[in-house]
């Protein structure tokens, strides 16, 4: 009888504890098993009450065995295997978009949204979509504008040096009307400083249809530049590109605010930001369209200085660097 009651207040915090009590009474050579030995030495008129006790006891003992193991598997669920469930989960780390990406996206974004759709094409070109297609023969000096980076020579295959390439591509698998902007890496055998690197990012645009005329192209430049800088006064200056006839350099005006402005702007407050022109005849025809039914537009610009300018970037070369000291600072960028 007082092994009743020490059953009955049994209780154990570990597996082991609960086997030890186990054997203890139920075991090969434990408790229950000495009083069953004992059974026969019991006198006759006590026998009845002696196999009531053992058989209470041994009932007992098993079912606080039960009680115990089943405890202990709720709190390994509580405490232990899972941990504690109230606990503050783990911070989830959110990366941020890459400079480039951002101003990327907000150009296709603008364009988007008076019917441009984005178009690409490989980084590694033959001559033809680089080049030729765009009026840019063998041994024309214009080549020379643009410092190359061959891969293989005679036939050539290049590095691309703008996403022109893209344009001749689409030219030559679409039939017009045609709205596309080609965003892309390009390359240039040029020497790396804070302002310029020998790889970096382009937007270029092309529009071809009937009778798209000059105006059509300024007024784009126009809402172009109003929605990416929120500053709508751009002026267009006469340029040369092989590929556009006429060609303009289109610069918008930045206050000088910063010493950055100051520098991007050099002192003057006109930055340039693009280059554009009507698409060369020539070049439609080299595409597979007709120049008497069709004309264009074309423009190209630069994603890493517009990222520069926008975010005060003091030199390109971080762009390219990975450090994420400075990719960091752009998570709240969108
Ligand atoms: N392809 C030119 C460059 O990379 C930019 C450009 C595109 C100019 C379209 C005019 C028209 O410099």
């Amino acid at each position: 009888k007082e092994h009743i009651a020490e059953v009955e207040q049994f209780t154990a915090d570990t597996k082991e504890k609960v086997e030890e009590f186990r054997i203890k009474y139920l075991g090969r050579k434990g408790l229950i098993k000495d009083f069953f030995t004992e059974f026969k030495n019991v006198p006759a008129d006590q026998k009845k009450d002696f196999g009531q006790v053992v058989n209470t006891l041994q009932n007992l003992v098993k079912n606080k065995i039960e009680e115990a193991k089943s405890s202990l598997e709720t709190s390994t669920e509580q405490s232990g295997l899972y941990g504690d469930l109230t606990r503050p989960g783990n911070p989830i780390e959110i990366g941020a978009r890459h400079p480039i990406s951002i101003v990327k996206n907000q150009i296709i974004d603008i364009f988007s949204r008076i019917g441009f759709n984005v178009s690409e094409g490989p980084e590694i070109e033959d001559d033809w979509h680089n080049f030729t297609a765009l009026n840019l023969p063998e041994y024309h000096p214009a080549r020379d504008m643009q410092d190359t980076f061959f891969v293989q020579t005679n036939p050539d295959i290049l590095l691309r040096t703008h996403t022109s390439s893209v344009q001749v591509r689409y030219m030559e698998n679409n039939k017009p009307p045609i709205r596309t902007i080609s965003p892309g890496r390009v390359y240039r055998n040029e020497a790396i400083s804070a302002r310029s690197h020998c790889f970096f990012h382009q937007v270029e645009g092309l529009y071809i249809d009937k009778d798209v005329s000059f105006a059509d192209l300024k007024q784009t430049l126009q809402y172009f530049t109003t929605e990416m800088f929120g500053k709508s006064k751009i002026r267009l200056r006469p340029s040369y590109f092989p590929f556009t006839e006429p060609s303009a350099e289109v610069d918008v005006y930045w206050g000088l605010e910063t010493e950055t402005d100051y520098k991007m702007t050099k002192g003057t407050g006109w930055l340039e930001i693009m280059g554009c022109g009507m698409v060369d005849p020539q070049v439609l025809e080299n595409c597979g369209i007709d120049s008497k039914e069709y004309s264009g537009f074309a423009f190209g610009m630069g994603i890493d200085r517009i990222a520069l300018l926008l975010h005060q970037i003091p030199d390109i070369r971080l762009l390219s660097e990975n450090d994420i000291r400075f990719l960091e600072q752009f998570k709240s960028a969108l």
